[in-house]
């Protein structure tokens, strides 16, 4: 979910209410750039690049020049598919894209049939939960094909889920949809639709089927207990009149990305809490500075009208118990899952982490904000492969780093640490749990690099390398450019590699280069750099989650294309990053117009790779190709007649390649 303040569509799409991102080197926009590109013309046709590009050469020519180049030097062997926009998801040719999971399957033995328009709070949390982001897996006996699924279940979009609460009026001669006022009931819902979920997964005859009465199945949602650890928890900031000892949290919100840790445990990061706080802070409340730097309240969602604890009038200090790190313990379905505040707390987008020379482990974490920041917590302990339980209290004690980028493609990770350079008494600060409270703020201070919204970050074990994915940012301007953001008006993002100094993972130092500056090559004012054997179908915008094979090849999903962006869908593209195919990139998947692609993962053998698609059907246009003037108001008037194969289900979908092996190879 982007960070735009107009949520109340909860789109993932909002960039688009931004306005159009602006252009340094001539005075159209990129917006523009690409309206004149993608003429709707050219969308119903079918194929939008290539027919586009059809007016001055032969698409057969390009199809062969295409074959020839992308074969060259690519780690990846497959059959690119047709980027394109339509209601259904496309896998390349040779694989089987099956729905594993979708929004309100049941989860349990005991757990009720989904039925849209009969939802209660209590049936949605024993069924698979809302919007789907990270998807991870936990082996079970070191298998590829029995294991945990785990999936976060990041937002809920009421006016794709709830039938009957749009209307669609006249507003200053155009059309608008108003979306009525959350019953408490749905509002109960939407609090047991977000989370995560832990599920049994086993493949039978090379397909993936849900075990339902998987021992450790579990749902997580806004009503889980859970403790705080680390060094705020007990502190005065996060005391409240339900929980006077700072300790015990209830729930976790908008849970984006997060990661699997090497001892066998599931992170979940915390990101945009901002919408799901309302009210308004006492005159002069100390806190008042902490929430302005998160925008909080946002006050997209109802919650705070049936309960206290989203009010600030009524609970001041809740907002500083969210936007943590999330662990959970898998293999103990009544395991309190720990808020890790060690970890600093901020949007955060992910948590994949990896373990360095001398066995710390090292998590790379980004801030999903326009202008923010990068960040790598580094273990104090280190990790016992051979004794679990030795692992599980690692997150509590480690030391948060946020990272300078320099000119020179140097970086340097600046330690956020209490009593160290600006993070003292003078500024605010009494001890470490002031400064992992307001880490922006001590960021800021520190003087980290501004970034175009950090999203997944993923080291490579296989080449030492790190991939940051920046989705965009359409609010920096000429003078804010720098070597590391190097777009104004960077409506397409891109990609930093960074490679640690002497190969370690927990070095406060390294170098780093951009991999990939995204956008269609093929217009010269977007200024993308993807390899000249990149496809028309291949090159992408906004990169968003991201995924290493255990071959140490990148897999990039996509947040916030579609018709007005890039004229073709969010899917997963390939992504080579070595030798001369550096940089050339392959469609494998797309989703569904409206949707987010979101995972990746592949599974231990690499022979299945999980995507998760977010909010299908989502997106605030008329899209005349679905055959209904817009998505709300086909869903207000269509839901009596709801099937389930409707592309409007949030699902996980397990792609594998027929007649079995690794995929893309
Ligand atoms: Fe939830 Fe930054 O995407
Ligand atoms: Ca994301
Ligand atoms: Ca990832």
């Amino acid at each position: 979910m982007t960070d735009s303040p107009e949520t109340r569509f909860r789109t993932s799409q909002l960039e688009e209410n931004d306005g159009p991102p602006v252009n340094p080197t001539d005075n159209r926009t990129m917006g523009e750039i690409i309206a004149a590109r993608f003429s709707r013309r050219g969308f119903l046709k079918g194929s939008l690049a290539v027919s586009a590009i059809a007016a001055t050469v032969s698409p057969l020519a390009l199809v062969a020049a295409d074959e020839a180049r992308a074969t060259e030097g690519s780690a990846f062997k497959f059959d690119e598919l047709e980027a394109g926009i339509d209601d259904k998801h496309h896998v390349a040719p040779g694989y089987d894209a099956d729905v594993l999971l979708r929004w309100g399957d049941p989860l349990f033995a005991d757990s009720p049939e989904f039925d849209p328009v009969k939802q209660s709070a209590e049936a949605q949390a024993r069924q698979f939960g809302y919007n789907n982001d990270y998807v991870g897996y936990i082996a079970i006996d070191g298998s590829a094909e029995h294991g945990l699924l785990v999936v976060n279940h990041e937002y809920t979009n009421p006016h794709l889920m709830f039938p009957g609460i749009v209307k669609i009026v006249e507003k200053d001669g155009k059309k608008a949809a108003e979306v009525a006022p959350l019953s408490k009931g749905q509002v109960d819902v939407e609090m047991a639709a977000h989370g995560g979920t832990i599920v049994e997964i086993r493949k039978e005859a090379g397909k993936w089927q849900v075990v339902r009465d998987g021992k450790l199945n579990r749902r997580i949602t806004s009503n889980t207990e859970m403790a705080l650890s680390g060094p705020v928890a007990g502190h005065d900031r996060v005391k409240t009149n339900a929980d006077p000892s700072g300790t015990k949290v209830i729930g976790t919100l908008n849970n984006c990305a997060g990661g699997i840790t090497p001892w066998g445990t599931y992170v979940m990061a915390e990101e945009n809490i901002h919408g799901y706080f309302s009210g308004e802070l006492p005159e002069g409340h100390k806190e008042t500075a902490n929430y302005k730097r998160l925008g909080i309240p946002e006050g997209a969602y109802e919650w705070g009208a049936h309960y206290d604890r989203f009010n600030l009038a009524k609970e001041p200090n809740e907002p500083n118990r969210f936007g943590w790190i999330v662990e959970v313990d898998v293999n103990d379905p009544n395991s309190v899952p720990r808020k890790r505040t060690a970890m600093g707390r901020f949007k955060h987008e992910g948590a994949e982490s990896i373990v360095a020379k001398d066995g710390r482990v090292v998590f790379y974490l980004g801030d999903d904000e326009r202008f923010d920041y990068v960040y790598k917590f580094v273990t104090k302990g280190t990790f016992n492969p051979n004794d679990r339980a030795a692992n599980m209290n690692l997150l509590d004690d480690g030391t948060l780093h946020v990272a300078k980028f320099a000119e020179d493609g140097s970086v340097e990770w600046l330690p956020i640490v209490f009593g160290q350079g600006p993070l003292t008494a003078e500024n605010g600060f009494a001890g470490q749990a002031d400064v992992l409270i307001e880490t922006r703020r001590a960021a800021d201070l520190l003087g980290a690099t501004k970034m175009d919204r950090p999203e997944d970050i993923q080291p490579n074990a296989g080449n030492g390398k790190v991939y940051v994915m920046l989705t965009n940012n359409s609010k920096r301007k000429a003078d804010q450019v720098d070597a590391a953001n190097p777009r104004a008006g960077n409506a397409f993002g891109h990609i930093i590699e960074i490679v640690e100094d002497g190969g370690d993972f927990a070095a406060t130092k390294g170098n780093w280069e951009v991999l990939l500056k995204c956008g269609d090559p093929s217009v010269a004012d977007v200024g993308a750099t993807f390899s000249t054997a990149t496809t028309a179908n291949g090159w992408f915008g906004m990169p968003d989650n991201c995924a290493v094979d255990s071959a140490g090849r990148l897999w990039v999903a996509t947040d916030g294309q579609g018709p007005k962006a890039t004229g073709r869908t969010d899917g997963l593209w390939a992504v080579d990053t070595e030798g001369a195919a550096r940089a050339t990139s392959k469609l494998f998947f797309r989703v569904p117009i409206g949707a987010e692609m979101c995972g990746p993962l592949f599974a231990p053998d690499d022979q299945t790779a999980f995507v998760a698609v977010q909010h299908p059907g989502d997106g605030g246009e008329d899209w005349e190709a679905f055959g209904r003037p817009s998505y709300y108001e086909d869903l207000s008037t269509r839901w009596p007649d709801f099937k389930p194969d409707m592309p409007v289900r949030p699902s996980v979908v397990a792609i594998t390649k027929q007649g079995g092996g690794k995929i893309g190879v």
